[in-house]
This record gives structure tokens, sequence and C-alpha cells, in this order.
């Protein structure tokens, strides 16, 4: 089956009404013919300005995290009702940026990819492996386990239906290092996650989800990974801030007007 790939943006902790207002207006005059779904997840507080610069485009809204909690005394969250009521698709959920300072356990992780799905998110959950991980254990064995755990913490293993989930690895020691994975460590991570896809959800439902990769994607390299049979696209931290960056990872840069 094909589906279409993704790249999904992550602003992270960055920009100003002013810089979001150029680069979404510039973004959405290049979607027309995107060659991919093509998303950004934006800061909370600038949900409602994205959402309007985005309206009637193709160009799709995420998140950076969401609550496990539906509602209540959780000062600082943001619940999965309220970004669905902002026209959020996507949700991020266990980067290890969040992993690391935030101190979020896989047993959290697994309660907020099921509060995204309750609400009709799509959980974007980050998977990955620090050098430390890669030097003790291989490419694969941390990132499967996180994934392991998390979709048994959100009560999705051997359950009837197909949530539609997004799984990006992320190999930490490749994020914002400018030292991209190789497109071979990419694939090899990638198809071992869809093979414990394929063996806690069954296989259509690993066939049906998209694997992205993360970590120093450029337009210099996008290529090699999309050309990976179980790498359906990529999360882009860096990159999606500079709009020619981006549209030009996303293939639809001689759309954009310069
Ligand atoms: P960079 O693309 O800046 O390496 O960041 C990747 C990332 O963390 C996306 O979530």
């Amino acid at each position: 089956m094909t589906k279409k790939k993704l790249i999904a943006g992550n602003w992270k902790m960055n920009g100003s009404l002013a810089a979001n207002d150029a680069l979404v207006r510039a973004l959405v005059a290049g979607m027309k013919d995107a060659a991919c779904t093509v998303a950004v997840c934006v800061p909370a507080p600038y949900l409602a300005q994205v959402q309007a610069l985005c309206a009637g485009s193709a160009l799709e809204l995420g998140a950076q995290d969401v609550s496990p909690h539906e509602q209540g005394a959780y000062t600082g969250e943001v619940s999965a009702a309220m970004l669905k009521e902002f026209g959020v698709r996507y949700a991020i959920v266990g980067h290890s940026e969040r992993r690391q300072y935030h101190g979020e356990t896989d047993e959290q992780l697994g309660r907020k990819v099921a509060a995204a799905i309750k609400h009709g998110l799509v959980p974007i959950l980050c998977v990955g492996e620090t050098a430390d991980d890669l030097e003790k254990h291989g490419p694969s064995a941390v990132p499967v386990a996180q994934l392991r755990a998390a979709l048994a913490g959100a009560g999705l293993v051997d359950k009837k239906g197909t949530p539609d989930i997004v799984v990006a690895y992320e190999p930490v020691w490749a994020i914002g290092s400018g030292q991209a994975a190789t497109a071979e460590q990419a694939e090899q991570v990638a198809a071992k996650l869809r093979e414990t896809l394929a063996e806690l959800l069954g296989a259509d439902v690993a066939d049906a989800t998209r694997i992205l990769y993360g970590g120093s994607v450029k337009s210099g390299n996008i290529a090699s990974f999309m050309r990976e049979p179980n790498v359906d696209g990529a999360l882009v931290g860096g990159a999606s801030l500079d709009v020619t960056e981006f549209a030009s990872i996303a293939r639809f840069q001689k759309h954009v007007g310069t």
C-alpha cells in the first residue's frame, strides 16, 4: 500500500508573531503541489496564529506535547481537547528533549499517546538512543524498547482497531548535532520498529503507520532518507525554521515565491 510521506517541522521553542507570519505565509504559498503531507509543530501560544495562517491550505498543524490528563489542576499543561479546538492534527509525544529535561517516562508517554488518540489527534511518538546507548546496546534496542513501553502504556497492544500513530526515530546523538544518521542506519532501525509494530498491533497497522527519521535532516540529505523503504518522512528541527530549507526538504521549493 502507498501512504503519503510526512514532513513535519518541529519548531521547538522558537518563533515570534512576526517570524511565524513570514514563514507560514511562504510555506502556504508553496504548498499547492507538495509531494507529501507537510505539518508544522509549533509552540502552544502560537497555535491560534498558525491555525489562521494555515486555513484553507494543505499545511497541517501540530503541537509539541500533550497532557495525559483530561482537564483539571495540572498547571502549565495543555490537553488534547484544547489542541483539537485549535485545529491541531499531530502532537509530538516523548521528544528526547522532554524525556531528558522533563524526566518523562515511557509510562507517562503511553498515557499521552492514549489521550491524543482519544481526542482524534495523531501522536508522533519519538524514540531514539543516546550515543551511550548506541555503544552499549547497538542501534535498535533502546528505540524498540521505548516503542514497546509506550504502546503498552497506551493500552494499544492486542486491541482491535487501527490507531493512527506516527513513530519518529530520532537518535539523540543526531539531534541538532549536524551529524545525521546515515540512511542505512535509519532504515535498519525503522525496519525493526515496523517489525515491532507488526508484532504488537498487527501487520495492517504496521504497514499503515508512518515511521519518520529525525536528527540533522537538511535539504542536502533528505533524499537519501526518503529512498529507504521503511522511512516514510522526516521530523525536522532547525531546518524547519528556514523557509528555503524546509520547502526544499518537502520538495515544493519551486512554488515558494522568493
Ligand atoms: P534537528 O533537525 O535540529 O537536528 O532536530 C531534530 C529534532 O529534534 C526534531 O524533533
